[in-house]
């Protein structure tokens, strides 16, 4: 029998509407009513929805549904037993981010269907339709016919309205770290071959795919991104592409035996989310993917803090004057002896180095160093499928971790901690309590971690259910001993960090250490921001003022493919509470001036402003550091120059602020004139306009200060 679900009335969840009469049929607007979602069975009993924005359709008639494994399907024979609408509006503090506070504001309708011909066995969908787009789950609610399943495939579809530009990556279930192809949807197949060819291609997927989050722009100007939020206990999600109808089709990541997902309920799937807007600002400025994450739980979060760092790092990929491993041998056990090793000579991660880095650390005002090969392994690390790479708790013989820590402590510097598991899981997790204990013991408060190469247990995938289970795992274990988490090669991120906001920070995408192995594209930048980072922050590792690789006389003619001010910007357009000034500390004694910009700026932010952006070719963002009165903006372009157009009405009215105005200089470019640049100061305030211009693959930087009457004497109003 039908039944009116009074949803449930708390101070902040208020029942809207509900009824028996409009079952088969429902429809709710987002709050502004810019966006309008509309649910129906169709025939047979499939449940099918539809979006639309500014009445323009975004996802056209598109069914919902799941195939399970040995057990009759989740995708037709449905009636609706139930629905009900509700309203949520609530303001909530991150603990880290690009704003202080986030709303997060929705309309909600809640459909349950059952099946009759299954003894009524019964599944909801929950959408939540908020001003910037749309976020919907599948939940599998405690019941008598239903405990147990193991998922075949999702099969949630995404009827697109029309052949759309879209810049994507091909699906594999290993790796995001492939370069960026823009295309129309129905050039998807014919670019796939050329677009799948990359160093680090590890499973991609045998079917036409391509990765979330993926963004989209419609010829009559619609942006749309469709991602995930929440993913736990699940397997990430690929789009399956249409390439003749414009239709996309979730495909999950398998298990090592193919399955996609082992359940029990309760038990609901990741949200799907569809973000959309005619601006291409608003789809940065969206928070809906945090907001479809649950709230933390964790008591305390004071020991979760912003993090800006340099690291022995940059020089394993250049330099060629050092390496991760110690010895000179390439067949070593974990039971060996190290100290008996033949040194190469190259050793990065020495004492005495790190005692240099935390010298410089300390001058410049950075509040840590990651140092990476300090651990026995690194002669044998890769390509072997081995079970027992790491310890995570033995140093090479020429890396005292007791003195450096004391060193660093002596500076007030701390060092990051690293651990490269090469794909083994299971081994990380063996070892995982010891290692946090021992980093617990040395003053360790914060770890990179990798997942390079494949997965152990053997025939998993860096997406599947399983991996997925063990990041979450290593996060929740990690807050225990408050220790923070920065991973890399993990399944790319979905706002997780909201409810586990020690996962500060992911890679997940092809960063910097990819310019050092055939270079990115002068617009790779501009389009992360609307694809990977879409799900969280990243360690993308900027600040390369050397970007002339062959400067190090070892042969590479590689180039980092950006202007020495662009990467400067990235500190404001690539948000991440960890950031990296990557480059080898002597590069940064040779630009002093420049350096300055990465010096002063913020990580953590009360504010941010998206001026002006546009996927594939400029983005320009403004940001009010926490708790401060000071504001950094960075500004990119592709590999066309450009005239930004900047505004400074986010700075508060009636006052004069110094802004230093780091530019490419006239004659500056990517290619041939990277480090050409100009420093300039000037008086600016809320109603100054700046045309800005930006050399060929550049940017500009700049940051605002309060100032007295005297400092701003002699400067020049802008
Ligand atoms: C790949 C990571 O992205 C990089 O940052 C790291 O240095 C190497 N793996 C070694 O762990
Ligand atoms: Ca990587």
């Amino acid at each position: 029998m039908l039944q009116i679900y009074w949803g449930k009335k708390t101070a902040l969840l208020f029942f809207v509407f509900a009824s028996t009469f409009w079952l088969q049929a429902q429809e709710i607007t987002s709050p502004d009513k810019n966006l309008s979602l509309k649910f129906e069975l169709k025939d047979g009993g499939i449940p099918s929805y539809q979006l639309t924005y500014k009445q323009k359709p975004v996802i056209k008639p598109s069914s919902l549904g799941l195939e399970l494994q040995n057990m009759n399907s989740f995708m037709d024979g449905f009636t609706v037993s139930n629905t009900a609408q509700s309203t949520f509006d609530e303001n909530w503090y991150p603990v880290l981010g690009e704003e202080k506070t986030i709303r997060n504001h929705y309309n909600e309708l809640v459909v349950t269907l059952a099946q009759p011909k299954n003894n009524n066995r019964f599944i909801r969908i929950r959408f939540r339709l908020f001003n910037d787009g749309l976020g919907f789950r599948y939940e599998f609610p405690k019941q008598n016919d239903l405990s147990y399943f193991v998922i075949k495939e999702e099969r949630t579809e995404f009827q697109l309205a029309g052949n759309h530009k879209i810049f994507w990556i091909p699906g594999d279930y290993d790796t995001n770290e492939y370069a960026y192809t823009t295309s129309k949807i129905s050039e998807i197949p014919s670019l796939m071959k050329k677009a799948t060819i990359e160093i680090n291609a590890q499973c991609p997927l045998k079917e036409l795919s391509v990765q979330t989050p993926s963004m989209m722009k419609s010829d009559d100007g619609l942006y749309i991104n469709i991602h995930e939020a929440g993913l736990i206990n699940y397997p990430a999600m690929y789009l399956e592409v249409d390439a003749k109808t414009n239709k996309m089709m979730s495909h999950l990541a398998p298990d090592a035996l193919g399955a996609k997902g082992y359940m029990q309920t309760d038990a609901q799937t990741p949200w799907r989310t569809i973000v959309v807007s005619d601006k291409a600002t608003d789809i940065l400025a969206s928070k809906l993917i945090l907001n479809l994450n649950e709230p933390t739980s964790y008591k305390d979060v004071s020991w979760i803090k912003p993090v800006k760092f340099i690291g022995i790092w940059w020089e394993y990929f250049v330099a060629g004057r050092s390496t991760w491993a110690f010895g000179k041998e390439n067949n070593v056990k974990l039971t060996d002896d190290f100290t008996k090793l033949t040194p190469n000579g190259k050793h990065g991660a020495t004492t005495e180095r790190a005692k240099e880095y935390i010298d410089f650390a300390s001058k410049n005002g950075f509040d840590a160093i990651l140092i990476e090969g300090w651990n026995i392994g690194w002669e044998d690390w890769i390509g072997n499928w081995k079970e027992e790479v790491f310890d995570y708790v033995t140093p090479y013989p020429d890396f005292d971790v007791k003195a450096v820590h004391e060193y660093a402590a002596s500076k007030g510097v701390k060092i990051i901690m690293h651990h490269e598991t090469s794909g083994s899981a299971t081994n990380y997790e063996r070892r995982l309590d010891r290692a946090f204990e021992y980093m617990n013991d040395n003053g360790y408060d914060a770890v990179k971690t990798g997942y390079v190469g494949k997965i152990i247990p053997r025939g998993e995938h860096h997406d599947g259910q399983w991996m997925v289970n063990h990041y979450i795992n290593v996060a929740k274990r990690a807050a225990d001993y408050k220790i923070m988490i920065d991973s890399h090669e993990a399944v790319r991120p979905t706002g997780l960090n909201r409810t586990f906001p020690n996962w500060i920070a992911q890679e997940s995408a092809r960063g910097t250490e990819f310019e050092s192995m055939g270079g990115l594209a002068p617009d790779h930048t501009t389009i992360l921001p609307f694809t990977r980072l879409m799900g969280g922050p990243m360690d993308y590792t900027p600040g390369i003022f050397q970007t002339d690789l062959s400067y190090y006389g070892t042969g590479s003619t590689q180039r980092v493919n950006t202007t020495l001010v662009k990467q400067l910007a990235y500190y404001v357009t690539m948000y991440s509470p960890l950031q990296m000034a990557a480059d080898i500390p002597g590069n940064y004694e040779r630009f002093p001036d420049a350096f300055q910009f990465i010096k002063d700026v913020a990580v953590d932010w009360d504010n941010s402003y998206i001026l002006e952006a546009e996927p594939g070719d400029y983005i320009t963002i403004a940001r009010k550091a926490k708790g401060k009165n000071e504001w950094f903006l960075g500004g990119i372009t592709d590999e066309n120059s450009r005239t930004a157009n900047i505004s400074f009405d986010y700075l508060p009215a009636g006052k004069s602020f110094i802004a230093t105005i780091y530019a490419d200089a006239k004659e500056a470019n990517w290619k041939e004139n990277p480090q050409k640049y100009t420093v300039t100061k000037f008086i600016v305030n809320s109603k100054t306009k700046l045309k800005q211009y930006l050399a060929p693959g550049g940017g500009v930087a700049i940051s605002i200060k309060e100032a007295n009457s005297s400092e701003l004497k002699g400067l020049k109003k802008l």
